[in-house]
């Protein structure tokens, strides 16, 4: 696999989990203290480090060089993965533009072009994540990809997309919520601009609602930061806090997410009572050779094909290691059938989160349950 290389990776985990004590003075406190202060003594002329809550605080600033750390790449953090898309968008297009994204992606991106981008004469196509890499870029100003994408799992050649976004001039702006910066490197692989609903696994514990935008463009950036200090979308100590205590894990959480994510494809790949599973590791998956060229492992998220709704509702009320939630990337298993959100997936569709339970109990705890429908 060579999203990127072990030492690479390894390389940046070690920084994000050194990035704080480096800075310290005798006598600094180990982690970063939540300071929830809005204001900073600032007599006379105004340059200081910090000013305002709004335009950052000492516990997001640690939090934001440990992302960086991990991107490989100056990054700015947002109060969700959606406001660190809005950022994105809001910072890069302007009437007329022709954006290029995909037709299977998360679908509140779709929503917000939609209802407040197209009114300010913004247009939109939409393809499926595999032909995005291979769909004509004329007319474009900024493409978007989602890899794998959420929910149906597919993969889009990053390499190869970046290859032509460059050639054509256009920016890459590449969601990476569903893969992370630690198992796919976007911007190594070409990306101009990475997003991150750290929402997910990068905080993973599903307490905090979190995202950011990572680019090395610095032109880029510095209209993101003012977006986020005239738009106010600025996370909060705590939140800020929460993410940057919880990557530390991240290593060790995905390697045993990924770990039974891949033995929960294959249980189920093996099952009569699942039509179809999605897993980019399986290798019977059609995007698993592409995934392994770009991710340094599979993730954490599987899709199972039941027969119909009621089947797969079943599964999920009656497995007892199966939260019932939206959302994903925590430590404890969950699921959801994606098309009670009106996703173009089948009705018998469900979006499994596998988390760091034992495997073993894991399994037998999903086998039981499939068993017994
Ligand atoms: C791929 C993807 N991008 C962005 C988001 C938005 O993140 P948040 O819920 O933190 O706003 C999500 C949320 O599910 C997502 O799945």
């Amino acid at each position: 696999m060579t999203g990127h290389s072990e030492t690479d990776r390894h390389a940046r985990m070690m920084q994000a989990l050194h990035a704080f004590g480096r800075s310290q003075r005798k006598g600094d406190p180990a982690t970063p203290p939540i300071v929830s202060s809005v204001k900073f003594n600032l007599p006379g002329d105004p340059e200081a480090p910090f000013v305002y809550g709004r335009y950052g605080t000492p516990t997001l600033e640690a939090t934001e060089a440990a992302l960086g750390a991990l991107e490989g790449a100056p990054v700015i953090g947002f109060p969700s993965g959606m406001a660190a898309v809005t950022a994105a968008l809001f910072s890069s297009v302007k009437s007329g533009d022709r954006l290029l994204l995909p037709s299977d992606g998360y679908f509140a991106v779709r929503a917000l072009i939609a209802e407040f981008l197209e009114i300010l004469g913004v247009k939109a196509d939409y393809v499926p994540t595999p032909a995005l890499s291979t769909h004509s870029l004329g007319g474009y100003s900024l493409v978007w990809v989602e890899t794998p994408s959420n929910p149906g799992l597919d993969i889009c050649d990053l390499q190869r997309l970046a290859s032509r976004t460059k050639l054509a001039g256009i920016p890459l702006i590449a969601d990476n919520t569903t893969a992370t910066p630690f198992l796919q490197p976007v911007l190594d692989l070409g990306a101009d601009i990475s997003i991150c609903s750290d929402t997910k696994a990068v905080s993973g514990h599903g307490d905090a609602l979190f995202g950011h935008v990572a680019s090395r463009n610095e032109g880029f950036m510095a209209r993101v930061r003012a977006w986020r200090k005239m738009s106010g979308s600025t996370p909060g100590p705590w939140e800020s806090f929460l993410v940057q205590r919880g990557l530390q894990t991240l290593d060790v959480r995905l390697q045993r997410m990924c770990t039974n994510a891949k033995a929960v494809a294959e249980l189920a790949s093996n099952h009569a009572k699942i039509r179809n599973v999605r897993y980019p590791g399986l290798e019977t998956d059609p995007c698993n050779a592409l995934a392994a060229q770009q991710m340094s492992d599979f993730g954490f998220l599987v899709g199972l094909t039941f027969s119909d709704a009621a089947t797969a509702e079943q599964f999920i009320e009656h497995t007892a290691s199966i939260y019932p939630s939206t959302s994903f990337g925590a430590v404890h298993t969950s699921g959801e059938r994606r098309a009670r959100w009106g996703d173009a997936v089948p009705e018998g569709y469900v979006r499994l989160s596998v988390g760091c339970e034992p495997t073993s109990h894991l399994l037998r705890s999903l086998k039981d349950s499939l068993d017994a429908l």
